[in-house]
């Protein structure tokens, strides 16, 4: 049996529109920041024995399928590579080509909401790649884990690093150089305080996976973003992380929310993933560092009407929260908590 946690990542540059399906290969680079896992991360358990007669898997207590591709692909990436695991002690030894017979059964629990636009399927198939490889004795190098995570779901290829990470699209057909790289360990930039603001923990209508594959069909939006906006954001992005430059960052992070919403409502039929709540939020911040000239907080939204709002430093974060509270109070039904957390400092935003 292993167990692993893997916190969840949002991204600043979104990924949004697949150029193969299977593979999961995106139509451009993105990139997100991890967040720490004691607030937003899942926790799998991987078991294995010889009286399991079948894969099985359970999602915060209920049995999912496990006959999806994606699923399908990861167990088959990482038995390929599994190795002899011997455990003298205990009298175990599982030898490399015993892996292809045995079943597993995994367990795995979200902290946070699962499919509500926090990226639960980042940090749930990231999880369960870096799970099954440590189970089943895995040595590759996290480059590998990432590209194996990738096929569970695209934006698990990032949550595989902390800090700061980039998701190369890559030019490959057979996707060996998509993959992701650490821009910028969990100790940059540790000014930075996330808040998230859970508007909704419902289930969304419309998942990642199929909202994407529609915009693909049918946005014209989505083409011209893909091959005209998004290579110069990123380049921009990377500098502004690079150098600390919050200005540019928030001005970057919420241009790239809008117009990734912007896709959304580009798609026939058009997806809304944001709701009042979310727009309210929007205004909120835009009025704010629109009054102090220059940008105290950057949001950004996932598919879901969930908020990420990024603060510039702990004494903005601070304020920003005792705005949030005032504009939304707690028994304000349609907004229902706030989680708060500095990127690297599990739990601490000392509010
Ligand atoms: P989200 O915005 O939360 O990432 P998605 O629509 O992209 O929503 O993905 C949600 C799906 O991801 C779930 O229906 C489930 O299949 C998968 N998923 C979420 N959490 C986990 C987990 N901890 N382990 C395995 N799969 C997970
Ligand atoms: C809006 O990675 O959930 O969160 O690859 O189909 O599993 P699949 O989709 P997923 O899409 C994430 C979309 C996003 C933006 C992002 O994380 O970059
Ligand atoms: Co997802």
């Amino acid at each position: 049996m292993a167990t692993g946690r893997t916190p969840t990542n949002i991204a600043v540059i979104k990924y949004w529109g697949k150029r193969d399906e299977a593979l999961i290969l995106p139509v451009n680079d993105s990139i997100s920041v991890t967040l720490d896992p004691d607030h937003l991360s899942a926790t799998t358990t991987v078991a294995v024995s010889p009286s399991f007669p079948s894969d099985r898997m359970w999602l915060n207590g209920k049995e999912i399928s496990l006959s999806g591709g994606r699923f399908q692909s990861c167990l088959r990436e990482i038995r390929r590579r599994a190795r002899e695991f011997e455990d003298e002690k205990k009298g175990i030894k599982i030898k490399k080509e015993d892996w292809e017979k045995l079943h597993v059964h995994i367990a795995s629990y979200n902290n946070f909401p699962t499919a509500a636009g926090l990226a639960s399927s980042a940090a749930g198939l990231a999880c369960l790649v870096f799970t099954l490889g440590k189970l089943m004795n895995v040595k590759e190098d996290y480059g590998e884990l990432s590209s194996i995570a990738r096929q569970g779901s695209g934006s698990a290829c990032r949550s595989i690093y902390g800090g700061f990470v980039k998701w190369c699209m890559g030019k490959k057909d057979d996707g060996s150089d998509s993959i992701a790289v650490q821009l910028a360990d969990e100790t940059h930039w540790n000014d930075l305080v996330i808040i998230i603001a859970v508007v909704s923990s419902k289930q969304k209508e419309t998942s990642s996976t199929s909202g994407m594959r529609d915009s693909v069909e049918t946005s014209p939006l989505l083409q011209y973003r893909a091959q005209t906006v998004v290579p110069s954001r990123v380049l921009k992005m990377e500098e502004a992380i690079k150098n600390q430059d919050f200005e540019s960052f928030a001005k970057l992070t919420c241009a790239d929310s809008n117009q990734f919403h912007a896709v959304c409502l580009d798609t026939t039929p058009p997806i809304f993933y944001m709701n009042d709540t979310s727009h309210r939020i929007i205004s909120l911040v835009e009025k704010w560092n629109h009054s102090e000239g220059t940008p105290q907080v950057a949001y950004t939204f996932d598919a879901g009407p969930n908020a990420v709002l990024i603060a510039r430093n702990r004494k903005t974060a601070a304020l920003l929260l005792q705005k949030l509270l005032y504009c939304f109070p707690p028994q304000d039904r349609d907004l229902s908590s706030y989680l708060v957390g500095d990127k690297s400092i599990l739990g601490d935003a000392g509010l």
